[in-house]
């Protein structure tokens, strides 16, 4: 087991740590300023400060204790002078376990249809007022400041993954440029020992590019406290990943983005990566979908119409666990937001299982063969 240690509050124990012999995956600690979360986890996403449809307590009690939430949305509303007032994003949501912003960036590529990026930062019409609005790397900073998230994240110039061209290393080599404005501005506010800034590795499906992009970033390791894997939205992506995680820091955390269905939340752990967030179980719930060890359950066919079974009947979430039916969730799914719920709550419940049985797996050194009958149960006709 490698001494995992980590700049300020972000430190690995050894104990309660492990690293699985035959693949990449490993067990460690990550301690915040919020408590421990074991890694590897799923985050889940808190867009505007809040999990679709569940209360902090439902998330706590589910035992997550690191979410997400977005520095676009939250500085949109309810706007950083509501923050600073209130003390920041915890206690705007009443939650005392971890949490991580993203840094706008990638948010505001995807939801607006203006943005223009220049050397200076990300320039886009405000979707209230239509006025230009510039997100410089320092102002995502300052928003992530007054957010006070635990890890806060580099502002980054992001490609989808399907451009190819010169683009993809002007965005790359910019996003350089930018972690050092992050640093600098970081650095020099004072909030360095209680946020923890990580980088960004960009270069799409290019794995010079990304090369360049590792060595630039891994020469700030001391400046920053882990390292996200950018860019992969969209495309087919495990080498990329392997190429970055292989290479990554092994005593900083590291986090793939956007990476939620779980069979490639398995992949990515094998391929030691600790960390991993996206909208798609939460937001599959809400379109009736319920995760299960036998591959996704569509609740909305016929087929569930007159079932009395739970989703899943080892599954301990409340839903499950209190007997509520296919039938009934097949009824009310796709008009009932009650249904919504009680769908949210199972379906991270299962993201919670499979990284749990993962961390138990890599810990009593049986991860390849767990990997192996994960894989047998979800794509098998069993279900
Ligand atoms: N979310 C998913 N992919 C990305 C990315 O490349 N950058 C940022 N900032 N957020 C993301
Ligand atoms: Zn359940």
């Amino acid at each position: 087991v490698p001494q995992l240690s980590c700049r300020v509050v972000l430190q690995y124990g050894v104990r309660g740590s492990r690293l699985c012999h035959t693949t990449r995956a490993r067990v460690s600690r990550m301690k915040l300023a919020h408590g421990v979360t074991l890694l590897p986890t799923f985050m889940p996403v808190a867009t505007q400060a809040a999990i679709k449809g569940l209360t902090p307590q439902q998330v706590e009690g589910l035992g997550i204790t690191l979410i997400l939430n977005n520095t676009y949305h939250l500085n949109l509303r309810p706007g950083i002078k509501v923050l600073r007032e209130v003390g920041g994003a915890h206690q705007l949501q009443g939650w005392n376990h971890n949490l991580l912003t993203d840094s706008g960036g990638f948010q505001l590529v995807s939801l607006s249809k203006f943005t223009k990026i220049t050397e200076e930062g990300a320039l886009f019409a405000s979707p209230f007022t239509g006025e230009p609005t510039m997100l410089t790397p320092e102002e995502s900073i300052s928003i992530q400041h007054a957010i006070g998230a635990d890890i806060i994240m580099q502002l980054d110039d992001v490609v989808s993954s399907l451009t190819v061209g010169p683009r993809v290393g002007e965005a790359m080599r910019r996003s350089v440029r930018w972690l050092d404005r992050c640093i600098d501005f970081h650095d020099k506010s004072g909030r360095n020992k209680a946020q923890n800034l990580f980088a960004i590795v960009q270069g799409g499906l290019d794995s010079s590019l990304r090369d360049e992009c590792l060595d630039e970033m891994i020469k700030r390791r001391k400046k920053v406290a882990g390292y996200a894997i950018g860019g992969l939205s969209g495309g087919e992506e495990k080498g990329i990943i392997s190429q970055c995680a292989e290479k990554l820091p092994a005593d900083k955390p590291r986090y793939s983005m956007g990476i939620g269905f779980a069979e490639d939340l398995l992949v990515c752990v094998a391929l030691g990566v600790d960390m991993a967030d996206c909208v798609f179980p939460t937001r599959t719930a809400r379109f009736g979908v319920a995760l299960t060890f036998k591959g996704p359950l569509n609740l909305k066919l016929g087929k569930h119409a007159k079932d009395l079974n739970p989703i899943d009947p080892t599954c301990p979430c409340p839903t499950c666990s209190n007997g509520v039916s296919r039938a009934i969730l097949h009824h009310t799914a796709t008009h009932e937001t009650a249904a919504a719920h009680a769908i949210t709550l199972h379906n991270l419940t299962f993201q919670a299982r499979v990284m749990g049985q993962a961390r138990d797996a890599i810990m009593k050194g049986t991860f390849p063969t767990y990997l192996r009958g994960f894989f047998e149960n979800y794509f098998g006709d069993a279900g």
